[in-house]
């Protein structure tokens, strides 16, 4: 029996990825434009599940076929103190100029001395991991080829590093350095790190707004993996699959994964095989991704998607306002920064819609768990 091709995880490459060509090439664009190019320093955006660090692991791809080298990194605390004393060193070892010249030994750097890591000081770490960024670039410059690092999970909270990063890559590229950046976060810690003003650097970025992905494509990407693993799936099956994922990257896998392991042995996935299927992935989805998509905003925003969930269809802003009994200017705060988060969108004028699929029938469902009643 052929395991189950899909993969419903996070940060996994999909067996068959659709709908991001144009971005992907465009990033291995950048790479050949050489230094300059604005997509060198390039953000991934866009809500759970849409296949951020998808792009993450494309863009690196895209760098390791060109023979660039990558640091590939998640911005949790102590980002620069790991590129500074763990990747650039062992890079610099692994590349580094061969024995007799001068080699640069874990982060001691001429002038400068080591750091006191226990208690570092900013600049201090600053120039170092400036210094060991040019002693690397200048080494790969020699072999034609750069040095590629990829931040997932960029968080406002980690501004101070970000900074730092963001100060060194314009330095490096003012310098026309082979270098590149890419960059993912969720869009409201994406634009609290943009709202900075020391952050030129990534304002200067390409940001680019992932989301759902033309359906006809995504029966390419359930249909493709069942087939080249050996099974079969009708048109219809795979159309209808597709149309129950809303074209969201996440549940593309979801469903096809849940599809997939009705009847593994069988050669032919059923179309009964794609209803339970189907049913399947909607109840996973809330644990998933809806819920940990909820967890990231505030409760009054919670509110307001709750009541949102009263309606059938698009909301009316004014009624969302009636039922949380707030004036429409405190209902269009909250709107703004729901549009933000990419929770919902703008649904013609003065009408909102939400933007996850099933997100509605998840709310009405756990309006009570999430201390919210009926929303009413
Ligand atoms: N273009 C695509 N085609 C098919 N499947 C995709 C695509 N992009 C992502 N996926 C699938 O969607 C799921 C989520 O992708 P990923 O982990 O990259 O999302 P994310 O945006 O980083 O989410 P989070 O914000 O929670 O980190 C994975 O299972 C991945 O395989
Ligand atoms: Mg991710």
């Amino acid at each position: 029996m052929a395991p189950n091709p899909f993969k419903p995880s996070f940060g996994s490459t999909p067996p068959l990825l659709v709908g991001r060509g144009d971005l992907i090439a465009d990033f291995g664009d950048a790479l050949d434009d050489g230094p300059g190019a604005p997509g060198r320093a390039t953000i991934y955006t866009g809500m759970r599940g849409v296949g951020k660090t998808v792009m993450l692991n494309e863009a690196e791809e895209q760098a390791r076929s060109r023979g660039w080298l990558v640091i590939s990194e998640t911005a949790t605390p102590g980002l620069v103190e790991r590129l500074t004393r763990n990747h650039l060193p062992r890079l610099l070892h692994e590349f580094g100029e061969p024995k007799g010249k001068r080699r640069v030994t874990g982060v001691s750097i001429p002038g400068l001395g080591s750091i006191n890591w226990a208690n570092p000081d900013k600049t201090e770490v600053e120039t170092s991991f400036r210094f060991l960024v040019e002693q690397l670039t200048d080494i790969l410059a020699k072999h034609e080829t750069g040095l590629l690092l990829t931040v997932d999970e960029i968080h406002r909270h980690l501004a101070g590093d970000m900074r730092t990063i963001g100060a060194v890559l314009q330095h490096g590229f003012r310098e026309e350095r082979q270098l590149a950046f890419a960059g993912a976060g969720l869009p409201a810690a994406v634009s609290g790190l943009l709202n900075d003003d020391v952050l030129t650097f990534l304002r200067r970025a390409d940001i680019h707004h992932l989301g759902a992905v033309p359906i006809d494509e995504v029966a390419e990407a359930i249909r493709q993996p069942i087939e080249s693993a050996g099974r079969h799936i009708s048109e219809a099956g795979c159309a209808k699959a597709a149309k129950a994922t809303s074209g969201y990257p996440f549940l593309i896998q979801l469903v096809g994964y849940n599809v997939w392991r009705q009847h593994p042995r069988d050669e032919t996935v059923t179309e009964a095989d794609v209803d339970a299927g189907v049913a399947a992935a909607r109840r996973r989805i809330g644990a998933l991704v809806l819920e940990p998509s909820l967890a990231d905003i505030s409760e009054v925003d919670r509110s307001f998607l709750v009541a949102m969930a009263a309606d059938s269809g698009p909301s009316k802003l004014s009624d969302i306002a009636e039922r949380l009994g707030v004036d429409s200017n405190y209902a269009s705060q909250y709107r703004l920064r729901l549009i933000q988060s990419e929770l919902i969108k703008p649904a013609g004028y003065g009408k909102l819609e939400f933007t996850m699929p099933y997100l509605r029938d998840y709310l009405l469902n756990h309006a009570a768990t999430l201390g919210m009643g009926n929303g009413e």
